[in-house]
């Protein structure tokens, strides 16, 4: 039986990642903050959107491919950045970085991952990109972007909705705590997983790769500290104005929700906005991250790239993002349930899925290429454009 046969959906991984990750792995990487109503009307607020199709359109062979900051993708998305990944499944930045270089999509690593860039940019060669979190240290930051372009990395996304932790309960019920401690119920919960345990004994802990170089005690190098050592998100526009002076590559502000915001970006020089509420996982009170970006796609005018993340779970919801105006998508959660559930063959197995999914709705809808896709948004969401 095929891999595509025996999961042919992201629900397939999502379900078979529960079973392999334990408990607070799981509940770190599928929680939200408050009620979790976000993460719901993140995904409600998608599958709500209706695109007419045009029948008899003639022969049809979509072309997926995307050229974004002068790169051409073959995909127009890309895995997001996710901190820890390395906790969902040892080794899970590597995999999906492998996926990406196959594929030729994008793979973003988190300032706070397992991996370092190094050893992500010389997998995934032009397809890695970078997400940095403002720095308590302002040497650290800069460091982090100096490493990230000695390695060939061109594109950062300065990540600037985190001001501060947000509370996550289900992660605290859970026992999830930085560094972590091995508490009995811990280990019980490890032993309850024993492929993931086994993967983790072969791979070693989950490490702050990327950190590990500023940890200034060098007994605890190679330790898990708490990225709430390094991280201090709360900052104003000039945090985003030094940025641009000190990176000369593509620089992408992540986590905008509003037009005036997605205008000041632009102000300052941002190559694109990443329109997102991080999956539901900072204000429970926030709209649904598509909600707002027919708006934030007027304000642009085209005159920066507009990505958009937050609820995405299969192909057709990229194609209704794109119709409304992204011109590129990124999967957080999805593309660790992957990782989780297939391990190596994760990353491979959950492009494959994406994109018979996204080609398959363009050609039910008749869209020939991905910039035919915004012929799709529905009426209603066309004002002011
Ligand atoms: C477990 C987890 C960790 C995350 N870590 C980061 C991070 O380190 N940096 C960042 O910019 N965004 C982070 N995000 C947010 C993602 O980049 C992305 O915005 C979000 O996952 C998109 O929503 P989705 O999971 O519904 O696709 C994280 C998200 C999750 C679920």
């Amino acid at each position: 039986m095929t891999l595509i046969n025996r999961y042919p959906a992201i629900s397939d991984l999502e379900e078979k990642a529960r079973r392999r990750t334990p408990h607070f792995a799981w509940e770190y990487l599928t929680s939200g903050t408050g009620r979790e109503e976000l993460i719901r009307r993140n995904i409600d607020a998608l599958q709500a959107i209706e695109m007419t199709p045009e029948v008899l359109p003639g022969k049809l062979r979509p072309d997926t491919k995307v050229e974004l900051f002068g790169r051409t993708y073959d995909l127009p998305f890309g895995s997001a950045p996710v901190g820890m990944s390395g906790l969902m499944w040892p080794g899970a930045e590597k995999i999906l970085a492998r996926a990406a270089a196959k594929h030729n999509f994008v793979f973003c690593l988190s300032t706070v991952a397992c991996e370092s860039p190094e050893t992500v940019a010389e997998i995934a060669g032009g397809n890695a990109w970078f997400q940095l979190y403002p720095t308590r240290d302002q040497n650290t930051q800069k460091d982090l972007i100096r490493r990230a372009k000695g390695v060939g990395i061109r594109t950062v996304l300065l990540t600037v909705d985190v001001p501060v932790g947000s509370r996550r309960e289900r992660q605290l019920r859970a026992g999830l705590a930085m560094p972590p401690r091995m508490s009995a119920k811990t280990l019980w919960r490890v032993a309850c997983r024993p492929s993931w345990a086994f993967a983790t004994l072969a791979y070693g802990k989950p490490r702050f790769r990327a950190l590990e170089p500023y940890f200034s005690n060098s007994s605890n190098a190679g330790a898990m500290r708490s990225p709430a050592d390094f991280v201090d998100g709360l900052q104003g526009w000039e945090f985003v104005e030094q940025m641009r002076d000190a990176w000369d590559g593509n620089l992408i502000v992540k986590g905008i929700l509003r037009p005036e915001e997605a205008e000041r970006s632009i102000a300052i020089g941002a190559d694109g906005v990443v329109v997102s509420n991080h999956g539901g996982r900072q204000v429970d009170g926030a709209p649904a991250s598509i909600d707002v970006v027919p708006e934030i796609f007027s304000a642009a005018g085209g005159r920066t790239k507009i990505l958009f993340d937050s609820g995405l779970r299969g192909g057709l919801d990229i194609a209704r993002a794109l119709a409304l105006g992204a011109d590129f998508c990124l999967l957080g959660r999805l593309f660790l349930y992957a990782a989780a559930a297939l391990g190596e063959r994760g990353g491979d197995h959950a492009a494959e899925i994406l994109k018979l999914d996204l080609v398959n709705a363009m050609i039910q809808l008749g869209a020939k290429d991905i910039a035919d896709l915004r012929r799709y948004a529905p009426a209603s969401t066309k004002a002011g454009r």
